[in-house]
Protein backbone atom coordinates (compact mmCIF):
# COMPACT_ATOMS: atom_id res chain seq x y z
CA UNK A 1 0.00 0.00 0.00
CA UNK A 2 1.61 3.06 -1.03
CA UNK A 3 0.96 6.74 0.77
CA UNK A 4 0.36 9.43 -2.05
CA UNK A 5 2.34 12.79 -1.18
CA UNK A 6 1.13 16.58 -2.59
CA UNK A 7 4.62 18.31 -2.67
CA UNK A 8 3.96 22.02 -2.40
CA UNK A 9 7.61 23.19 -3.26
CA UNK A 10 10.54 22.07 -5.06
CA UNK A 11 12.96 25.35 -3.78
CA UNK A 12 16.10 23.90 -1.61
CA UNK A 13 13.93 21.95 1.34
CA UNK A 14 11.79 20.91 -1.44
CA UNK A 15 14.17 19.33 -3.70
CA UNK A 16 16.16 17.83 -0.53
CA UNK A 17 13.02 15.93 1.00
CA UNK A 18 12.25 14.32 -2.63
CA UNK A 19 15.74 13.69 -3.24
CA UNK A 20 15.20 11.37 0.14
CA UNK A 21 11.65 10.38 -0.84
CA UNK A 22 13.35 9.27 -4.35
CA UNK A 23 16.44 7.07 -3.34
CA UNK A 24 14.88 5.05 -0.29
CA UNK A 25 17.39 2.06 -0.22
CA UNK A 26 18.86 1.97 2.99
CA UNK A 27 16.84 4.09 5.15
CA UNK A 28 13.56 3.37 6.72
CA UNK A 29 11.03 0.69 5.29
CA UNK A 30 8.33 2.85 5.14
CA UNK A 31 10.06 5.66 3.20
CA UNK A 32 9.08 2.75 0.35
CA UNK A 33 5.25 3.51 0.66
CA UNK A 34 5.81 7.12 0.20
CA UNK A 35 4.88 8.02 -3.39
CA UNK A 36 5.37 11.58 -4.68
CA UNK A 37 1.94 12.00 -6.61
CA UNK A 38 1.79 15.95 -7.78
CA UNK A 39 4.78 18.49 -6.80
CA UNK A 40 3.44 22.64 -7.03
CA UNK A 41 6.07 25.44 -7.76
CA UNK A 42 5.75 28.29 -9.25
CA UNK A 43 7.41 27.83 -12.75
CA UNK A 44 7.03 24.25 -13.58
CA UNK A 45 9.50 24.61 -16.70
CA UNK A 46 12.67 25.94 -14.26
CA UNK A 47 15.48 23.23 -14.28
CA UNK A 48 15.26 21.01 -11.47
CA UNK A 49 17.75 18.59 -9.82
CA UNK A 50 14.74 16.50 -9.34
CA UNK A 51 13.27 14.76 -12.50
CA UNK A 52 9.21 13.40 -12.28
CA UNK A 53 7.39 12.12 -15.01
CA UNK A 54 5.47 14.47 -17.54
CA UNK A 55 2.39 16.12 -15.34
CA UNK A 56 3.76 15.52 -11.87
CA UNK A 57 5.18 19.04 -11.98
CA UNK A 58 2.25 22.09 -12.11
CA UNK A 59 1.16 25.58 -10.57
CA UNK A 60 -1.81 24.46 -9.88
CA UNK A 61 -1.34 24.18 -6.22
CA UNK A 62 -5.11 24.53 -5.00
CA UNK A 63 -5.43 20.94 -7.44
CA UNK A 64 -2.85 19.16 -5.15
CA UNK A 65 -4.27 20.12 -2.15
CA UNK A 66 -7.55 18.95 -3.19
CA UNK A 67 -6.29 15.75 -5.30
CA UNK A 68 -8.51 12.69 -3.88
CA UNK A 69 -5.84 10.09 -3.90
CA UNK A 70 -3.42 12.26 -1.95
CA UNK A 71 -3.39 11.83 1.53
CA UNK A 72 -0.23 14.03 3.26
CA UNK A 73 0.55 17.36 1.79
CA UNK A 74 4.01 18.86 2.75
CA UNK A 75 4.11 23.04 2.61
CA UNK A 76 7.29 23.87 1.87
CA UNK A 77 6.79 26.93 -0.02
CA UNK A 78 7.27 29.50 2.80
CA UNK A 79 5.90 32.66 3.43
CA UNK A 80 1.91 33.81 4.75
CA UNK A 81 0.17 33.13 1.63
CA UNK A 82 -0.91 31.80 0.18
CA UNK A 83 0.80 28.92 2.45
CA UNK A 84 -1.79 29.63 5.42
CA UNK A 85 -4.60 29.19 2.87
CA UNK A 86 -3.06 25.78 0.74
CA UNK A 87 -2.45 24.12 4.47
CA UNK A 88 -6.37 24.91 5.59
CA UNK A 89 -7.53 23.96 2.03
CA UNK A 90 -5.63 20.50 2.53
CA UNK A 91 -6.97 20.42 6.11
CA UNK A 92 -10.38 20.65 5.14
CA UNK A 93 -10.18 18.56 2.32
CA UNK A 94 -9.19 15.66 4.78
CA UNK A 95 -5.35 15.23 4.37
CA UNK A 96 -2.21 15.22 6.85
CA UNK A 97 -0.05 18.21 6.65
CA UNK A 98 3.60 18.04 7.09
CA UNK A 99 5.13 21.40 7.02
CA UNK A 100 8.80 23.40 7.38
CA UNK A 101 6.74 26.87 7.84
CA UNK A 102 8.06 28.31 11.32
CA UNK A 103 6.20 31.78 10.01
CA UNK A 104 2.73 30.56 9.53
CA UNK A 105 2.92 28.20 12.42
CA UNK A 106 3.54 30.88 14.35
CA UNK A 107 1.79 33.39 13.39
CA UNK A 108 -1.74 31.11 11.95
CA UNK A 109 -0.82 28.09 14.05
CA UNK A 110 -3.97 28.22 16.69
CA UNK A 111 -6.41 28.64 13.23
CA UNK A 112 -4.48 25.65 11.78
CA UNK A 113 -4.55 23.53 14.95
CA UNK A 114 -8.12 24.31 15.60
CA UNK A 115 -8.83 23.35 12.07
CA UNK A 116 -6.88 20.24 11.90
CA UNK A 117 -8.60 19.04 15.43
CA UNK A 118 -12.01 19.61 14.02
CA UNK A 119 -11.14 17.30 10.46
CA UNK A 120 -8.84 14.73 12.95
CA UNK A 121 -5.93 15.05 10.71
CA UNK A 122 -2.27 15.81 11.86
CA UNK A 123 -0.24 18.69 11.48
CA UNK A 124 3.30 18.07 11.70
CA UNK A 125 5.96 20.70 12.31
CA UNK A 126 9.49 19.13 13.26
CA UNK A 127 11.69 20.93 10.52
CA UNK A 128 10.08 24.69 11.34
CA UNK A 129 12.78 24.87 14.17
CA UNK A 130 16.35 24.08 14.29
CA UNK A 131 16.29 22.22 11.11
CA UNK A 132 17.95 18.46 11.33
CA UNK A 133 17.43 18.72 15.11
CA UNK A 134 14.50 16.53 16.42
CA UNK A 135 13.58 18.95 19.06
CA UNK A 136 9.53 19.18 18.33
CA UNK A 137 8.80 16.09 19.25
CA UNK A 138 10.84 15.59 22.33
CA UNK A 139 9.66 18.86 23.63
CA UNK A 140 6.04 17.85 23.32
CA UNK A 141 6.61 14.08 24.17
CA UNK A 142 10.16 13.27 25.99
CA UNK A 143 9.87 16.06 28.25
CA UNK A 144 6.14 16.25 29.05
CA UNK A 145 7.12 15.16 32.84
CA UNK A 146 9.15 18.74 32.88
CA UNK A 147 8.04 22.17 34.41
CA UNK A 148 9.74 24.08 32.20
CA UNK A 149 12.12 27.19 33.37
CA UNK A 150 13.76 28.05 29.78
CA UNK A 151 14.28 27.96 26.68
CA UNK A 152 17.35 29.07 24.96
CA UNK A 153 17.98 28.80 21.40
CA UNK A 154 20.32 29.62 18.66
CA UNK A 155 17.35 28.83 16.37
CA UNK A 156 18.88 30.83 13.32
CA UNK A 157 21.79 29.31 11.05
CA UNK A 158 22.17 32.05 8.86
CA UNK A 159 22.73 34.49 11.47
CA UNK A 160 24.95 31.67 13.64
CA UNK A 161 26.74 30.99 9.99
CA UNK A 162 27.03 34.80 9.91
CA UNK A 163 28.59 35.45 13.03
CA UNK A 164 30.85 32.99 13.06
CA UNK A 165 32.38 33.82 10.03
CA UNK A 166 32.55 37.37 11.14
CA UNK A 167 34.48 35.75 14.12
CA UNK A 168 36.76 33.79 12.84
CA UNK A 169 37.69 36.15 9.72
CA UNK A 170 37.02 39.32 10.78
CA UNK A 171 34.38 38.91 7.49
CA UNK A 172 32.50 41.34 6.13
CA UNK A 173 28.22 41.04 7.05
CA UNK A 174 27.06 41.52 3.27
CA UNK A 175 29.38 39.22 1.70
CA UNK A 176 28.93 36.47 4.68
CA UNK A 177 25.39 37.24 3.80
CA UNK A 178 25.47 36.46 0.61
CA UNK A 179 27.05 33.13 1.22
CA UNK A 180 24.40 31.95 3.60
CA UNK A 181 21.90 32.34 0.64
CA UNK A 182 24.32 30.64 -1.87
CA UNK A 183 24.23 27.87 0.12
CA UNK A 184 20.28 27.65 0.82
CA UNK A 185 20.35 28.42 4.68
CA UNK A 186 18.51 31.98 4.19
CA UNK A 187 14.81 33.18 3.93
CA UNK A 188 13.44 34.07 0.70
CA UNK A 189 13.66 37.49 1.83
CA UNK A 190 16.75 37.22 4.61
CA UNK A 191 15.62 40.63 6.35
CA UNK A 192 13.74 37.86 8.17
CA UNK A 193 17.03 36.46 9.36
CA UNK A 194 19.36 39.20 10.08
CA UNK A 195 16.74 41.21 11.79
CA UNK A 196 15.73 38.39 13.92
CA UNK A 197 12.21 37.71 12.75
CA UNK A 198 12.69 34.06 12.24
CA UNK A 199 14.23 33.19 15.53
CA UNK A 200 10.97 35.20 16.98
CA UNK A 201 8.99 32.54 15.33
CA UNK A 202 10.73 29.86 16.14
CA UNK A 203 10.95 30.86 19.98
CA UNK A 204 7.16 31.37 19.52
CA UNK A 205 6.61 27.58 18.66
CA UNK A 206 8.76 26.23 21.39
CA UNK A 207 7.26 28.36 23.77
CA UNK A 208 3.77 27.12 23.02
CA UNK A 209 5.18 23.88 23.35
CA UNK A 210 7.58 24.24 26.27
CA UNK A 211 5.13 26.24 28.26
CA UNK A 212 1.73 25.57 26.84
CA UNK A 213 -1.08 28.05 25.62
CA UNK A 214 -1.26 30.37 22.58
CA UNK A 215 1.49 33.10 21.90
CA UNK A 216 0.99 36.00 20.96
CA UNK A 217 4.19 36.53 17.93
CA UNK A 218 3.73 39.83 18.36
CA UNK A 219 5.02 39.94 21.77
CA UNK A 220 8.28 38.67 20.99
CA UNK A 221 10.42 41.32 21.27
CA UNK A 222 13.28 40.85 18.52
CA UNK A 223 16.17 42.22 17.33
CA UNK A 224 18.94 40.96 15.14
CA UNK A 225 22.59 41.54 14.29
CA UNK A 226 23.05 44.35 11.89
CA UNK A 227 24.44 46.53 14.50
CA UNK A 228 27.01 44.10 15.35
CA UNK A 229 29.92 44.75 14.07
CA UNK A 230 33.56 42.75 13.81
CA UNK A 231 34.88 45.37 16.47
CA UNK A 232 32.57 44.19 18.81
CA UNK A 233 32.78 40.62 18.20
CA UNK A 234 36.66 40.79 18.75
CA UNK A 235 35.93 42.65 21.65
CA UNK A 236 33.81 40.50 23.06
CA UNK A 237 36.52 37.68 22.70
CA UNK A 238 38.84 39.72 24.66
CA UNK A 239 36.46 39.79 27.66
CA UNK A 240 35.71 35.61 27.55
CA UNK A 241 32.42 36.30 25.39
CA UNK A 242 30.87 35.02 22.31
CA UNK A 243 27.97 37.27 20.68
CA UNK A 244 25.26 34.94 19.81
CA UNK A 245 21.56 36.03 18.11
CA UNK A 246 19.80 34.20 21.28
CA UNK A 247 16.09 33.52 21.56
CA UNK A 248 14.74 33.16 24.84
CA UNK A 249 11.71 31.84 26.34
CA UNK A 250 11.91 32.16 29.72
CA UNK A 251 9.28 31.84 33.36
CA UNK A 252 9.52 34.22 35.56
CA UNK A 253 7.59 34.92 38.93
CA UNK A 254 5.95 38.46 38.85
CA UNK A 255 5.92 38.92 42.62
CA UNK A 256 5.68 36.94 45.53
CA UNK A 257 1.47 37.44 46.26
CA UNK A 258 1.11 36.32 42.17
CA UNK A 259 0.82 32.89 42.11
CA UNK A 260 0.24 33.29 38.39
CA UNK A 261 4.15 33.25 35.94
CA UNK A 262 4.83 35.57 33.30
CA UNK A 263 6.42 34.64 30.20
CA UNK A 264 9.69 36.78 28.77
CA UNK A 265 10.16 36.06 25.27
CA UNK A 266 12.77 37.69 23.22
CA UNK A 267 15.20 37.77 20.68
CA UNK A 268 18.27 39.48 20.19
CA UNK A 269 22.27 39.90 20.15
CA UNK A 270 23.53 38.27 23.70
CA UNK A 271 27.14 38.27 25.44
CA UNK A 272 27.73 34.45 25.82
CA UNK A 273 30.23 33.29 28.46
CA UNK A 274 32.62 31.10 26.74
CA UNK A 275 32.34 28.37 29.23
CA UNK A 276 28.41 28.26 28.24
CA UNK A 277 27.78 25.54 25.95
CA UNK A 278 26.03 27.54 23.17
CA UNK A 279 29.13 29.69 22.93
CA UNK A 280 31.00 27.04 20.98
CA UNK A 281 27.68 26.57 18.56
CA UNK A 282 29.21 27.52 15.45
CA UNK A 283 28.53 28.12 11.51
CA UNK A 284 25.11 27.08 10.62
CA UNK A 285 24.35 24.43 13.90
CA UNK A 286 21.86 25.33 15.66
CA UNK A 287 21.24 24.21 19.51
CA UNK A 288 18.45 24.77 22.03
CA UNK A 289 19.21 24.49 25.96
CA UNK A 290 16.50 23.50 28.46
CA UNK A 291 15.83 23.88 32.05
CA UNK A 292 13.38 21.75 33.50
CA UNK A 293 12.19 20.16 36.79
CA UNK A 294 13.36 17.44 37.27
CA UNK A 295 15.11 16.96 34.48
CA UNK A 296 18.24 20.16 34.54
CA UNK A 297 19.49 20.84 31.94
CA UNK A 298 19.38 19.51 28.74
CA UNK A 299 20.25 20.36 25.34
CA UNK A 300 19.59 19.75 21.51
CA UNK A 301 22.40 20.33 18.66
CA UNK A 302 22.63 20.10 14.87
CA UNK A 303 22.78 21.73 11.42
CA UNK A 304 19.98 24.02 11.91
CA UNK A 305 19.43 24.71 8.04
CA UNK A 306 19.97 23.88 4.61
CA UNK A 307 18.09 20.76 2.14
CA UNK A 308 19.53 17.80 3.67
CA UNK A 309 19.37 18.56 7.49
CA UNK A 310 15.85 20.09 6.94
CA UNK A 311 14.62 17.48 4.37
CA UNK A 312 15.47 14.58 7.12
CA UNK A 313 13.31 16.76 9.66
CA UNK A 314 10.56 16.88 6.76
CA UNK A 315 10.76 13.02 6.58
CA UNK A 316 10.98 12.00 9.59
CA UNK A 317 7.10 13.76 10.23
CA UNK A 318 5.71 12.34 6.87
CA UNK A 319 7.27 8.52 8.35
CA UNK A 320 5.63 9.87 11.59
CA UNK A 321 2.02 9.94 9.40
CA UNK A 322 2.43 7.25 7.55
CA UNK A 323 3.24 4.89 10.40
CA UNK A 324 -0.06 5.64 12.16
CA UNK A 325 -1.85 5.62 9.05
CA UNK A 326 -0.38 2.21 8.74
CA UNK A 327 -0.96 1.18 11.90
CA UNK A 328 -4.62 1.48 11.71
CA UNK A 329 -4.24 -1.01 8.66
CA UNK A 330 -1.73 -3.34 9.54
CA UNK A 331 1.06 -3.88 11.76
CA UNK A 332 4.67 -2.06 10.95
CA UNK A 333 7.60 -4.20 9.77
CA UNK A 334 10.52 -3.57 12.13
CA UNK A 335 13.55 -1.64 10.43
CA UNK A 336 15.93 -5.03 11.76
CA UNK A 337 15.08 -7.98 10.80
CA UNK A 338 16.56 -11.43 11.93
CA UNK A 339 18.15 -10.60 15.19
CA UNK A 340 16.14 -12.09 17.93
CA UNK A 341 18.61 -14.12 19.13
CA UNK A 342 22.12 -12.37 17.12
CA UNK A 343 24.64 -10.13 17.89
CA UNK A 344 24.60 -8.99 14.45
CA UNK A 345 21.07 -7.99 12.05
CA UNK A 346 20.82 -8.30 8.77
CA UNK A 347 19.39 -5.12 8.51
CA UNK A 348 16.87 -4.30 5.66
P1 LIG B 1 12.81 28.12 -1.58
O1 LIG B 1 12.59 29.58 -1.82
O2 LIG B 1 14.11 27.52 -1.91
O3 LIG B 1 11.68 27.28 -2.35
C1 LIG B 1 10.35 27.63 -2.39
C2 LIG B 1 9.62 26.72 -3.35
O4 LIG B 1 8.23 27.02 -3.30
C3 LIG B 1 10.03 26.86 -4.81
O5 LIG B 1 10.00 25.60 -5.44
C4 LIG B 1 8.95 27.78 -5.41
O6 LIG B 1 8.67 27.50 -6.78
C5 LIG B 1 7.75 27.40 -4.58
N1 LIG B 1 6.82 28.52 -4.37
C6 LIG B 1 7.03 29.60 -3.60
N2 LIG B 1 5.94 30.38 -3.62
C7 LIG B 1 5.05 29.78 -4.43
C8 LIG B 1 3.73 30.11 -4.86
N3 LIG B 1 3.12 31.22 -4.45
N4 LIG B 1 3.09 29.25 -5.67
C9 LIG B 1 3.73 28.12 -6.10
N5 LIG B 1 4.96 27.76 -5.71
C10 LIG B 1 5.61 28.59 -4.89
O7 LIG B 1 12.44 27.89 -0.04
P2 LIG B 1 13.10 26.84 0.98
O8 LIG B 1 13.05 25.50 0.40
O9 LIG B 1 14.39 27.38 1.48
O10 LIG B 1 12.09 26.96 2.22
C11 LIG B 1 10.82 26.32 2.21
C12 LIG B 1 10.23 26.38 3.61
O11 LIG B 1 11.09 25.70 4.50
C13 LIG B 1 10.11 27.80 4.19
O12 LIG B 1 8.97 27.86 4.99
C14 LIG B 1 11.36 27.97 5.03
O13 LIG B 1 11.20 28.89 6.07
C15 LIG B 1 11.47 26.56 5.59
N6 LIG B 1 12.78 26.17 6.03
C16 LIG B 1 13.86 26.36 5.21
C17 LIG B 1 15.11 25.94 5.61
C18 LIG B 1 16.31 26.12 4.74
O14 LIG B 1 17.40 25.79 5.20
N7 LIG B 1 16.18 26.62 3.54
C19 LIG B 1 15.30 25.29 6.90
C20 LIG B 1 14.09 25.12 7.69
C21 LIG B 1 12.89 25.56 7.25
P3 LIG B 1 9.79 27.69 -7.94
O15 LIG B 1 10.80 26.62 -7.69
O16 LIG B 1 9.06 27.49 -9.21
O17 LIG B 1 10.33 29.07 -7.75
N1 LIG C 1 16.57 30.70 7.35
C1 LIG C 1 16.52 29.76 8.39
C2 LIG C 1 17.81 29.76 9.17
C3 LIG C 1 16.26 28.39 7.82
O1 LIG C 1 18.79 30.32 8.67
O2 LIG C 1 17.85 29.22 10.28
C4 LIG C 1 16.05 27.33 8.88
O3 LIG C 1 14.84 27.52 9.55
Amino acid sequence: MAFKVGLLGLGTVGTGTAQILLDPAGRHPLLKELEIHRVGVRSPDKPRAVQFPEGVLTADLEAIVSDREIEIVVELIGGLEPARSLILQAIAHGKHVVTANKAVIARHGAEIFTAANEKGVYVMLEASVGGGIPVIQPLKQSLGANRIQSVTGIVNGTTNYILTRMQREGADFGEVLADAQQLGYAEADPTADVDGLDAADKIAILASLAFGGRIDRDRVYAEGIRKVSAADISYAEKLGFTIKLLAIAKRERQNPEHSEDRLQLRVHPTLVPKTHPLASIDGVYNAIFIEGDPIGQVMFYGPGAGAGPTASAVVADLLNVAAVLKTETEPIPHPLIGCSHQHYCSIA
